[in-house]
């Protein structure tokens, strides 16, 4: 991973700054860019699923906290961390005009800083946890992963969505459109990432790579690519000039994203992880 001095000479700002700048606006894209509409309604689903009222969770990357918010709403309480003060005084100020808005509690902080962050918590440790497209920007998975080992429950479930190394619909498209470069992206030492106007940088890491940090305390339960089928949310221009198409893809996608070697080749991955009892 590059320095911080690199990065700036690159062009390349620190991702919460980057999202400090676009919090006012992340939440109008989300809406807007029928891929990330998307990839977002599948995660929540999969909380829904994975989660029950009543359940003590971390969110890693909270963003403009509508997750823990839906999550609070159906009775969970939850600890909720990102570390751009743009994006948590968005959820700060929705949780404040919601009545379940007090049973999320915000705290300012990067992934690698959350064992720290979370120690003085009284409600440890908790059920379990989810981390919605925020981990990418993490140099320091391996600190992530001994944190949630010591305050998860053995047994307890842990989601995690990152942007995948190898994503097939990408290299489809790079083939299609004559432009190979847009394949090799992720590839290099630092991919390249915009967030509003400004460039920060992200690690695209194998299902491999991931399994094996969080393999010591962590069983990998489930996997699929998010999505398989759509190509990645920066190519929305393609669903705005066929929009009858979006639904169709987003059925086929639903079908085959956990296929075997199809749910390892997505754009993101959605792992589902459960923390393994003691030895
Ligand atoms: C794409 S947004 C996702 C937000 C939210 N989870 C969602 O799905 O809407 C990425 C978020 O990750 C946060 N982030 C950036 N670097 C991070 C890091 N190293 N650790 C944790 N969160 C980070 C950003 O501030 C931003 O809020």
């Amino acid at each position: 991973m590059p320095s911080m001095t690199e990065r700036s000479q690159l062009g390349l700002i620190e991702s919460s700054l980057a999202y400090d700048r676009y919090a006012s606006r992340y939440d109008a894209v989300l809406i807007e860019n029928k891929i990330n509409a998307y990839m977002r309604s599948q995660m929540m689903d999969e909380e829904r699923r994975t989660f029950s009222p009543g359940d003590n969770l971390l969110e890693i990357g909270c963003g403009t906290g509508d997750e823990a918010l839906e999550l609070a709403k159906r009775g969970c309480r939850v600890v909720a961390v990102d570390p751009s003060e743009g994006m948590l005084n968005q959820a700060r100020s929705k949780a404040n005009r919601a009545p379940f808005g007090v049973r999320v509690k915000f705290l300012k902080g990067y992934a690698r800083e959350i064992g720290a962050l979370v120690s003085t918590i009284e409600t440890l440790p908790f059920d379990g946890a989810y981390s919605s497209f925020a981990l990418s920007y993490e140099t320091n998975l391996e600190l992530v992963s001994e944190a949630l080992a010591l305050y998860i429950k053995p047994g307890g479930f842990f989601l995690a969505a990152l942007m995948n190394r190898i994503c097939a619909a990408e290299g489809l498209l790079a083939i299609g459109t004559l432009h190979p470069s847009m394949a090799g992206r992720r590839l290099a030492p630092i991919t390249r990432h915009k967030v509003g106007q400004v460039n920060t940088s992200i690690i695209a890491r194998t299902v491999h790579d991931v399994n094996r940090v969080f393999n010591p305390f962590f069983k990998l339960v489930d996997l699929r690519g998010l999505p398989v089928v759509l190509p990645p949310a920066y190519m929305n221009r393609l669903t705005r000039r066929f929009p009858g198409v979006m639904e169709l893809f987003e059925q086929v996608d639903a079908k085959t994203a956990r296929l075997p070697i199809l749910r390892g080749l997505g754009d993101h991955s959605l792992f589902r992880f459960r923390r393994r009892h003691a030895a």
